[in-house]
């Protein structure tokens, strides 16, 4: 039935992984202040204090016990059997999408294992948390790495293709986001104005004045599963579920 699908993720679909969201109650944000962990400025002023808040990220991602769940495993197998074109696009700098198989992915604030040269802006994978020896290999002298995370007040990774995939979907879901974090927040409305079905998953009901068409309330790991049976064979998304 649908040909083109836009999936957009955010921290909500790792929740259930064991990762904390950054806005729901005991989120990052009420422990950190953005201004200090998430901005260029932020990160002028403290460069230690920004990689000690992702090396703390890392040393969670790295516990053996965070394993992708029914969620992310139901989008790789969408995106195995789905014949039509897909790309789930992420918000999230975990490595979960990857780890359940999906490989049409867009990694739009990052990804917490990798560090950029702040010159080239060529990236570098990460074996360990970052210290003050993950520097370049393409400058004279070598730079010092930072974190290949976007921040505050900094362009997002592959808004040319998010936007053209958006601009030709016929389904667009986002699932485990607030919505307050553009543009990923106007995706919506870009995917509503080209006449797509737009659909959203979150555990909290549809926001007065959502711009989605419809909103099913649940956790990600179990309304997936379900949703993405149904595109498998064929059957429009026309409930709503809350
Ligand atoms: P938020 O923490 O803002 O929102 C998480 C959303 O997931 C909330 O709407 C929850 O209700 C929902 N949620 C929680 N558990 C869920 C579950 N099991 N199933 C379904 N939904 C669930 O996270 P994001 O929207 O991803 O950016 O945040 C967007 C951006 O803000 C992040 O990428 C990050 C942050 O600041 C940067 O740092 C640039």
């Amino acid at each position: 039935m649908y040909q083109q699908i836009v999936i957009l993720t955010g921290a909500g679909i790792s929740a259930e992984s064991g990762l904390r969201t950054f806005r729901d109650q005991d989120g990052l944000w009420e422990e950190h202040k953005i201004e200090e962990v998430a901005t260029p400025e932020g990160y002028a002023k403290n460069p230690l204090l920004v990689e000690q808040f992702y090396n703390d990220r890392w040393q969670q991602f790295h516990q053996g016990d965070i394993q992708p769940n029914a969620g992310h495993l139901a989008l790789a197998k969408l995106e195995q059997e789905f014949e039509g074109k897909l790309l789930v696009v992420t918000q999230n700098i975990d490595d979960l999408h990857e780890r359940a198989g999906s490989k049409r992915l867009l990694h739009m604030h990052g990804q917490l294992s990798k560090g950029r040269c702040p010159r080239s802006r060529q990236t570098f994978l990460l074996k360990e948390p970052f210290g003050p020896n993950h520097t370049c290999t393409c400058c004279i002298p070598a730079q010092r790495l930072r974190p290949h995370v976007v921040w505050f007040g900094e362009m997002p990774i592959g808004l040319d293709i998010i936007q053209s995939a958006l601009d030709t979907c016929d389904l667009f879901i986002a699932i485990g986001t607030s919505g307050t974090v553009y543009p990923a927040a106007g995706f919506v409305d870009t995917a509503n104005h080209h006449g797509a079905k737009t659909v959203d998953v979150n555990l909290l009901p549809a926001e007065r004045g959502s711009q989605f068409q419809y909103h099913y309330k649940g956790k990600a790991s179990e309304v997936l599963p379900m949703l993405v049976e149904q595109i498998l064979q064929g059957k429009m998304i026309s409930g709503q579920v809350d």
